[in-house]
């Protein structure tokens, strides 16, 4: 804990991370994996206070794909090289089981060499087994914070860890390639907290992280709250690195937000996946979890060849295969 305190007041910053970035060059060598986002439906049925696509959020233009729509995603993803479609979307009842699982074998059928990953929320063990049947391969699942006073600072009453949990342990006993992660700087958060957050991950085990700073979206509870730091994001991307050496880390879009060029600081810091957003641009802007999040230029799917650019400047380069854990 007192470690933990020390790294995260900025102690040792440069060699925490170049410790990180010679892990993850022993196990991945110098790539990095890039994942096409497609983020399908706005529309939520849960009320989390952090997040700009809350159902509690009426200024929020809702929108849904159509499998055409996603299957074109898909399509054009392909084309530029994309191996990984991740679906994304609010908890929507509107997809059902059935309609998700009809989804996910449309893509399987027509891309047999892609990983599909899911990112639909909590469901229950029935619905992941399902879709684990029908095609789907991964699964992210932030826990958002391993503190349950904290959870419940972050979340309405009808939402809890231990649900959370559950619902991660679900997924990886199915077989799923699996990812948690936490926000950093979510009101509220401590080093107390983050050592917890640090603690589970370890327990878990998962193949995936995924760290983002918080960032305020002006229509929220939280609209007020100061945004999580860069500085501290990075450390936290190091320590996982570290802390479970194999895992696959984006360096996430939160992150390319409040920093020019954060992402590639992720990157150097021991991150070693990208998930350009794929998504219609007309959907876009309307994905709003905070404000101000990037989707255009080296962010986007189409700006590959940018996004090519800047990784390889840094010593990194962009591989276009599936990207999977590496044991
Ligand atoms: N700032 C940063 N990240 C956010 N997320 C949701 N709202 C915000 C916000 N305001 C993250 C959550 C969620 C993921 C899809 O996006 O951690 O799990």
């Amino acid at each position: 804990m007192d470690q933990l305190l020390y790294l995260l007041e900025g102690n040792e910053a440069e060699y925490l991370r170049d410790r990180a970035w010679a892990v993850r060059s022993r196990i991945y060598g110098n790539a990095v994996y890039i994942r096409g986002l497609i983020e399908f439906t706005n529309h939520c049925r849960n009320n989390c206070y952090y997040c700009g696509i809350r159902r509690g959020n009426s200024h929020a233009v809702r929108y849904r794909l159509s499998d055409e729509e996603i299957m074109e995603c898909c399509h054009l993803g392909y084309g530029l090289g994309y191996r990984t479609f991740v679906l994304q979307g609010g908890e929507d009842p509107y997809y059902t089981d059935n309609r998700i699982c009809k989804l996910i074998k449309s893509i399987r059928d027509k891309f047999p060499d892609c990983a599909i990953t899911l990112s639909i929320g909590e469901k229950n063990r029935e619905s992941y087994q399902r879709y684990f049947e029908a095609g789907a391969d991964r699964y992210l699942l932030r826990h958002e914070t391993a503190d349950m006073t904290h959870y419940g600072k972050l979340h309405p009453p009808e939402l809890s860890l231990s649900n959370r949990m559950e619902c991660l342990r679900n997924l990886k006993e199915i077989g799923y390639q699996v990812g948690a992660g936490f926000m950093v700087g979510s009101p509220g958060q401590t080093a107390r907290t983050l050592y917890k957050d640090l603690q589970f991950l370890r327990e878990l085990d998962p193949h995936m992280v995924g760290i983002g700073p918080f960032i305020p979206q002006h229509d929220t509870p939280f609209g007020n709250c100061a945004a999580g730091k860069a500085e501290m994001t990075v450390t936290l991307l190091a320590i996982v690195r570290l802390l479970l050496p194999h895992v696959l880390l984006p360096a996430t879009t939160a992150l390319g937000t409040i920093e020019h060029q954060g992402r590639e600081r992720g990157l150097l810091a021991g991150a070693n996946v990208i998930m350009p957003n794929l998504s219609p641009k007309g959907v876009r802007k309307k994905y709003t979890l905070y404000d101000n999040k990037i989707c255009t230029g080296e962010e986007a799917a189409e700006g590959l060849e940018g996004l090519k650019k800047s990784v390889e400047g840094i010593g990194c380069k962009i591989v276009c295969d599936r990207g999977d854990y590496r044991l």
